[in-house]
């Protein structure tokens, strides 16, 4: 303890200690402000706290193969707990084009409000757009600093953008294929898929009549020919690979010349005269069935879009892992052909929680849930850079090696009245195939038919 020897040290030494007490008090208050002033600046110059999307249920219609109905499900959780704020409630919709356009076009053209965000086929965005139906995303889009880079820009420029506003955003791009059966081929002595047309007849009889003798329900070649969207899809195939097609360059019909009489004689041969597909072709074979008649075994050729590879090769699949895709055939002389497909998502015009709804785009296409829909579903994704993501090539690699089948895809006519002209092929087409018109009839009638609507249209 401290000794002081005269009443002047005392003072001192009090003088002292208070003094430090003083310093201490200074540098202490000065640290308290400091901090003070740093926290107010950094708050300053941090970004505002975006503004939450107010509370709001969006009505999303969705519709396709069951599996792809669950997965969706699944999107909808997760983007649900990301985003507390936000309900989405699904509407169902049916698996075949057509039907989910009308479940829309209702609405729509009734300025309903909901459902506020959908799918769209690539076949109708068009239509979507020029009746003024799909929210421009521009304004969404320049406010998020949203990157647009990550698309295929052909997708779109092409697709997805109607007078100079972008309407909607790709979700996942198909195109039609050629699925087999590896062990079946080796088994009857033959080491690559076909390459021509002829090629697939020849192949698809013998292993049809040596498969006969142990199922009779066996079948060499499975297709979508029922009256409806998917028989335009194949057909196009079919006349473009013999270098064909519906409308030439300036938009005038040559649904009738040659090379497509011969490619539709063809499709009604497949099923009349070599007879490797079933008679239920131009009566029931839309997606589904031609999928699982080709799943249960009961196929060796399959034409389908990507989504089947990840349902064939599902650990119920009795063909798992027996399953090769190709491309298509064509016509001696001719070239593979693609029919180009896909789904982009869009979001009503007349929509009240247009926020929401677009915090729900951007999820979906974000690229986890797009590297979910190739790993899950087998899509190929609406964005460029999940094709280069390891997980996805070591579960999809077809999508690696088929990438010019699916950059080199036919589009269907991009014109305003194609549900018109879609009906009239799909209904001669129907015909010819089912053995009621004979085909160049069915396409001459066809071409009148075309030409008519054309000219309603263009006045
Ligand atoms: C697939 C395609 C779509 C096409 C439809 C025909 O869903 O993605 O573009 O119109 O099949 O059935």
């Amino acid at each position: 303890m401290k000794k002081f020897s005269s009443y002047n040290e005392i003072k001192k030494f009090l003088r002292e200690v208070i003094f430090i007490r003083a310093k201490i008090i200074k540098l202490a208050a000065t640290v308290v402000v400091v901090i003070l002033l740093t926290t107010i600046s950094f708050t300053g110059c941090t970004k505002p706290v975006e503004k939450p999307v107010e509370k709001a249920t969006i009505v999303f219609a969705v519709g396709g193969a069951s599996s792809e109905v669950d997965y969706w499900h699944g999107v909808i959780d997760k983007f649900q707990t990301a985003n507390p704020n936000i309900t989405v409630d699904l509407l169902l919709q049916p698996m075949e084009t057509e039907t989910r356009m009308q479940t829309l076009v209702t609405p729509l053209s009734g300025k309903e409000s909901t459902p506020d965000v959908f799918l769209m086929d690539v076949a109708w965005v068009g239509q979507f757009a020029a009746s003024n139906w799909l929210a421009p995303l521009d304004d969404f889009i320049s406010k998020d600093n949203y990157d647009l880079s990550v698309f295929f820009k052909k997708t779109l420029d092409f697709a997805d953008s109607y007078k100079g506003k972008l309407r909607a955003l790709p979700v996942y791009i198909d195109s039609g294929l050629l699925y087999y059966r590896k062990d079946l081929l080796n088994k009857y002595g033959y080491n690559t898929p076909p390459e021509t047309w002829d090629d697939l007849v020849k192949m698809a009889q013998k292993v049809q009549e040596g498969e006969r003798k142990s199922n009779s329900n066996f079948w060499g070649y499975v297709w979508q020919g029922k009256q409806y969207e998917g028989l335009v899809c194949d057909f196009l195939e079919f006349i473009v690979s013999n270098g064909g097609n519906i409308l030439d360059q300036d938009g005038n019909p040559v649904i009738n010349s040659q090379n497509n009489v011969q490619a539709v004689t063809f499709m009604r041969d497949l099923i009349n005269k070599y007879k490797i597909s079933p008679p239920n072709t131009y009566t029931e074979m839309t997606e589904e069935p031609v999928r699982t008649t080709f799943q249960s075994g009961n196929a060796l050729f399959e034409r389908n879009w990507p989504y089947a590879w990840g349902l064939h090769n599902a650990d119920d699949s009795p063909v798992k892992g027996e399953v090769g895709i190709a491309p298509l055939p064509h016509f001696a002389g001719g070239e593979s052909a693609a029919t180009l497909g896909g789904w982009h998502i869009g979001m009503n015009i007349y929509s009240k929680n247009q926020d929401a709804a677009w915090e729900f785009i951007k999820f979906v296409e974000s690229f986890d849930t797009e590297k979910g829909f190739a790993m899950n579903l087998g899509w190929n994704p609406g964005r460029q850079d999940v094709y280069d993501d390891p997980d996805v090539i070591a579960k999809a690699p077809y999508l690696k090696d088929l990438r010019a089948v699916f950059i080199g895809a036919v589009p269907r006519p991009g014109v305003p009245y194609y549900t018109k002209l879609s009906e009239a092929i799909q209904r001669y087409v129907n015909s010819a195939i089912a053995g009621k018109m004979d085909p160049k009839d069915a396409l001459d009638k066809a071409q009148e038919e075309i030409k008519t609507i054309i000219a309603q249209y263009t006045g």
